[in-house]
């Protein structure tokens, strides 16, 4: 059977289920390529994981720092896919990645201490930062769209005395870009320097094409990761957005503690559902085939859309991801802003894409949108020729000129 043919999104579910700016939240008609969460049921063996424990009718309280074998699953899955060496104990099963975020930012910004937040970047960054009550700073990240590359060269001007941690998203929402090795000792010698932590969300780092090669900060050894604070997550990868599943995890003992202390597990206001854990423990030792199988899809939506929009839609230039299921796509040349070239396209094409600016990715966004790619080829085909449409319609009543 294949889990990511056409037959396999049941838009009747989704129209039910699937919020957060995607079916159950548009209207009839419109297809939704916005939320960076999958039109894919999930991998038959959570489904069948977490079927087996609602069988037992027990939901009783789970261990407050999280179920060990959920640890110590996440030790190894770590270790086997980033060679990451974490030990079981020092991680924490949270309800998703952006809790696990802002526990980090909790348990270690003052009032008034600096973060800096990438330009653009998920708008997590900003909100956890905020959320401690810190003051995010905006390191405006252009990347050289032919190369791959960050420009990181300025990186250092926006630190000041108050600077305490610098947000890190590896792979990059919305870029889609992972860091080499050297990139990474950069920043990592910057913080050094500086004194400053880092925010290390890896929640994209299961989703690689196959013609890039990861690595993780923990790459640089633990002995300078222990100012490394990191953030994972189940809902990308393994379609549990509205399981609430993510971790936070640090190699230094004494950093963790501190998370623990924020994230109020040992108060029980905090922490994550038993069932949960359960899909994530599945998801991790048992669903390993199917995400692959989830990877060899969006690798030919991701080159079919990369072709389609830089070859058949004028005016728009899509960047190729290394990660995500992401498109990050530049309309520079549309001359709208990108919140009302969306609203054209949801009312004159009925489609639903995401737009850049402050909102969701930050200032240095504006000018570009971003497509999702994980549903069925059936769908984004569409979509995209939604996308056509709409782009020509605008060249005829705007007059707009192009190549
Ligand atoms: C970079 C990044 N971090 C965190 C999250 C939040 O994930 P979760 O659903 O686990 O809160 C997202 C979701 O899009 C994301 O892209």
């Amino acid at each position: 059977m294949n889990y990511f043919d056409d037959k396999a999104v049941n838009i009747d579910i989704l129209k039910k289920k699937a919020y957060n700016l995607r079916w159950a939240e548009v209207a009839d008609g419109v297809i939704p390529l916005t939320a960076a969460d999958m039109d894919f049921p999930c991998a038959p063996a959570i489904k069948k994981a977490l079927l087996e424990y609602v069988e037992d009718g027990y939901f009783s309280y789970t261990p407050k720092r999280g179920l060990s074998e959920f640890n110590e699953s996440f030790s190894t899955y770590v270790k086997n896919k980033k060679h990451e060496d974490i030990n079981p104990n020092n991680v924490l099963a949270v309800d998703s990645a952006a809790r696990a975020m802002f526990i980090v930012a909790k348990a270690f910004l003052k009032p008034e201490d600096e973060m800096i937040v990438f330009d653009p970047c998920d708008f997590l960054f900003r909100e956890s930062c905020l959320a401690a009550k810190g003051i995010p700073v905006s390191y405006p990240a252009a990347i050289d769209v032919e190369n791959r590359k960050m420009d990181l060269s300025k990186l250092e001007d926006y630190i000041t005395n108050r600077t305490k941690m610098i947000g890190l998203c590896n792979p990059h929402n919305p870029y889609g870009l992972v860091y080499t090795k050297e990139e990474l000792g950069y920043i990592m010698s910057i913080c050094e320097k500086h004194d400053l932590l880092i925010m290390n969300d890896e929640i994209w780092s299961d989703i690689i094409y196959p013609d890039t090669q990861f690595n993780s900060i923990y790459c640089l050894g633990n002995e300078r990761c222990k100012r490394v604070l990191s953030v994972f997550g189940f809902s990308k990868s393994f379609g549990l957005a509205g399981l609430r599943i993510g971790c936070v995890y640090a190699s230094d003992d004494k950093m963790f503690e501190k998370l623990v202390d924020a994230s109020e597990v040992m108060s029980t206001a905090g922490g994550a559902t038993s069932l949960s854990q359960i899909a994530a423990i599945a998801a991790m030792n048992d669903a390993q085939d199917w995400l692959n199988e989830f990877i060899n899809h969006i690798t030919n939506n991701r080159d079919f859309a990369v072709d389609y929009i830089n070859k058949e839609i004028p005016l728009l230039k899509a960047y190729k991801p290394q990660a995500t299921f992401l498109l990050y796509v530049d309309i520079n040349d549309v001359n709208m802003s990108g919140s009302d070239f969306v609203e054209y396209l949801k009312q004159e094409v009925q489609l639903a894409i995401v737009p850049g600016g402050h909102q969701y990715f930050g200032n240095q966004s504006e000018g570009h949108v971003r497509i999702c790619l994980a549903t069925s080829r059936k769908l984004l085909e569409e979509g995209l020729l939604r996308l056509k449409n709409g782009v020509n319609k605008l060249i005829e009543e705007r007059g707009l000129k192009h190549e």
